[in-house]
């Protein structure tokens, strides 16, 4: 199967035919280690352990993994129960593993070889996040001030999507139209997306990148040094709540208290229309061992610990959201029911 031309650069998500290739994202930035996954196990593990991660991305591994389990002779039922059991939050997991299973359906329906519809519609997944990607790109880039700073968090790049990034992507495409600015990045513990992922994609891509403590963010807007924040989402409510990595909630505060936009960038593909609002959004509680080492254990012994992954922004503190489809200002169920085009 010949892969379309905008793929063949991806080198984080790599469709092989008979495998997928992954980049494993928890030895950057010191090693680029690629791992080898040859069924939906190998793919769902890579997802839990979070070799892969990022909305997008891990909708587009899932959709592989599905490929790749059925072309094993496994039981869709199955592979499907394995994926959709890797991480809770992030809806593009469900979205892309909903649309394989229908895929499936019409291939049988139609008698096609299920093998090539399957590998070739994760193709497609693949694909379409790029393209919508470059899309935000363009549509949101407006948005970035010219000669400013602007403040990100986690990491939304090529990494965290099928290439180019949600966030990260409106500050690439800004660049490209020529636009020069600093981005401040949050480190964002416990895992470190922020330093270890997106400070390394920003340095190799020509960014000028200042790191700071998550806790840094907030004096940072107060001090007026900040002119707009940048994130992606994970899962966004009907009512336009987004759920996205652990202290996006804050930032938003912060920049609410401070005269500072705050704005979401994300696919269609990660609105949960059958969710009313934020609160009934699953939140990821990972190990407390991500929270009680860096490096070595800072944490004294019988202390316990919490660890969410991820945190709800109400629809009211969020300037706008950047879609594919164009800009959503001031989220709320009728205008988010407009964009996706609902009754
Ligand atoms: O736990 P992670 O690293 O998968 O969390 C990722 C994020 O929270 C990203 O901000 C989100 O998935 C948007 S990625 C385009």
């Amino acid at each position: 199967m010949v892969l379309p031309k905008e793929l063949e650069g991806a080198y984080h998500i790599v469709w092989l035919g008979e495998a997928l290739r992954l980049l494993d994202q928890r030895l950057l930035p010191y090693e680029e280690r690629y791992l080898v996954c040859c069924d939906d196990e190998e793919v769902a593990r890579a997802i839990r352990e979070m070799a892969v991660r990022g909305a997008p991305a891990i909708g587009i591994a899932a959709a592989y993994g599905f490929a790749l389990g059925v072309a094993r002779g496994r039981d869709w039922r199955e592979v499907s129960r394995s994926l959709r059991g890797s991480r809770p939050t992030a809806v593009n997991l469900f979205w892309a593993l909903d649309r394989m299973e229908r895929r499936l359906a019409e291939a049988e329906r139609k008698g096609e070889d299920v093998r090539e519809a399957l590998a070739s519609e994760a193709i497609s997944i693949h694909l379409e996040d790029v393209r919508s990607n470059l899309r935000m790109g363009d549509n949101g880039s407006h948005l970035v001030p010219d000669g400013g700073v602007v403040l990100t968090h986690c990491n939304t790049g090529h990494l965290a999507t099928g290439g180019y990034g949600t966030a990260l992507g409106v500050l690439r495409s800004a660049k490209r139209r020529g636009k020069r600015f600093l981005v401040l990045v949050d480190e964002t513990r416990p895992l470190l997306q922020g330093a270890r992922l997106t400070a390394w994609e920003l340095e190799r891509d020509g960014f000028e990148v200042v790191l700071i403590c998550d806790s840094a963010a907030a004096f940072a807007m107060r001090r007026g040094m900040v002119e707009a924040v940048f994130v992606g989402a994970d899962r966004i409510a009907l009512n336009g709540d987004v759920a996205n990595k652990i202290g996006t909630y804050g930032l938003a505060i912060a920049a609410r208290a401070n005269g500072v936009p705050f704005y979401v960038v994300a696919p269609t593909s990660t609105f949960d229309a059958g969710v009313a609002s934020g609160d009934r959004i699953p939140i990821e509680e990972r190990a407390p061992h991500e929270v009680l080492t860096i490096g070595e254990r800072t944490l004294p012994l019988g202390v316990s610990v919490w660890n969410p992954a991820f945190d709800v922004t109400p629809a009211e503190l969020v300037t706008a959201i950047v879609t594919e489809r164009g800009i959503l200002e001031r989220p709320s169920e009728p205008s988010v029911r407009a964009h996706l085009g609902l009754p």
